[in-house]
């Protein structure tokens, strides 16, 4: 019933005028400007906020469009840094062209983590679905290798294989790894991954006790009260919280910018009391900022690509005192 609602409000939204997918939009996308993106900082910051930049985009079909992805970002680190914020970069590996042309696409990757490890800055390779597990993964790995430690990767709880992937970065990386876990936006197979609300929290759940068990430094992106309340009693029963150092013998280096071992990570326009509420308890918390003249074309496969948000949307708009930004 839910899914057949939630489906209806986006067919119906994708069918509208741009204009009207933009009100949707503005919520959630800060602009088509890197400006625009520097303005919600400012704002954000009062709150206590930090921060993580997504440059809109979508799937490329050329090394040229790579280049704009590299060019952009780098204009983001010199924003950040020009305005003192604290922030840190999310990008999609396959925006830098890995899928076209692996080592160009490398190379590209390699350019933009260089120059945020030259200013402390950290970058979290986005997760997109599961045809790109493994690269985005072995992404993360090389850049490891060559020294660039500033580098993290997302994981989804959804997918069966998670629990192993963070067995197999702990093995490579130790307390070096720095997760964003999250539920996961893409709707995955049945045979790779739980497509259920409830066993996808559970999964999550066991994921965020694994990351923090191996020592790992954890962004918990979440809007969902069962997953927040798991990590809080996580962190509690690990003697980990707001304003302490990180008490796991095993925990990785201490790092510029960052929490006693984790973090809040929400998405710009969702939850925002909540959000303040972490953060007025002390807790660490991020906000995901997304910007570019790509918004349109983001916003609409977002839709398709996960009809359920459908729910979100018109939850936004019936009930907007849920949902605050
Ligand atoms: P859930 O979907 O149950 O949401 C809980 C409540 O939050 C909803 O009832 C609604 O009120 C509100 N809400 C959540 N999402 C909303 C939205 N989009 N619009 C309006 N309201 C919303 N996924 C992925 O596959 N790869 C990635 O790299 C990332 N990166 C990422 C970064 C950050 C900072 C966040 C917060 C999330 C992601 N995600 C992601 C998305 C993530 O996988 C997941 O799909 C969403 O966070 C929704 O799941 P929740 O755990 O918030 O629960």
């Amino acid at each position: 019933m839910v899914g057949r609602f939630s489906r209806m409000v986006v067919a119906m939204t994708i069918r509208m005028p741009r204009w009207f997918v933009g009100w949707v939009s503005r919520r959630y996308v800060a602009g088509s400007k890197l400006d625009d993106a520097v303005k919600v900082m400012h704002r954000l910051s009062k709150e206590g906020a930090c921060f993580t930049i997504d440059v809109l985009g979508e799937e490329i079909s050329s090394m040229e469009e790579a280049t704009f992805f590299l060019e952009e970002y780098k204009r983001v680190v010199t924003a950040i840094i020009d305005n003192d914020f604290d922030s840190n970069l999310s990008i999609k590996p396959t925006a830098f062209g890995l899928l076209l042309d692996r080592e160009k696409g490398m190379e590209n990757i390699e350019n933009l983590v260089r120059m945020a490890h030259g200013h402390d800055m950290f970058v979290r390779l986005d997760m997109e679905d599961h045809r790109v597990t493994d690269d985005t993964i072995q992404v993360m790995l090389e850049m490891h290798e060559k020294g660039l430690t500033n580098v993290g990767v997302v994981l989804q709880g959804r997918l069966f294989r998670t629990l192993d992937d963070i067995r197999n970065i702990t093995q490579k990386l130790g307390p070096n790894a720095d997760y964003r876990i999250c539920k996961g936006i893409y709707l995955e197979p049945s045979e790779i991954s739980h497509t259920d609300r409830q066993p996808i929290i559970d999964a999550t759940n066991q994921c965020i006790d694994a990351m923090l068990d191996a020592g790992s430094y954890v962004g918990i992106a979440s809007h969902d009260h069962p997953v927040i309340n798991h990590t809080l009693a996580a962190l509690e029963k690990r003697s980990m919280g707001p304003n302490s150092v990180d008490p796991r013998e095993n925990a990785g280096p201490e790092r510029r910018q960052k929490g006693p071992g984790y973090e809040f990570q929400m998405l710009l326009g969702v939850r925002g009391p909540l959000r303040r509420k972490l953060r007025a308890k002390g807790h660490r918390t991020r906000v995901y900022i997304p910007y570019g003249e790509k918004w349109y074309e983001y916003s609409i496969r977002r839709l398709k690509e996960n009809p359920t948000i459908g729910t979100q949307v018109a939850k936004a708009f019936l009930m907007p005192w849920t949902n605050r930004p």
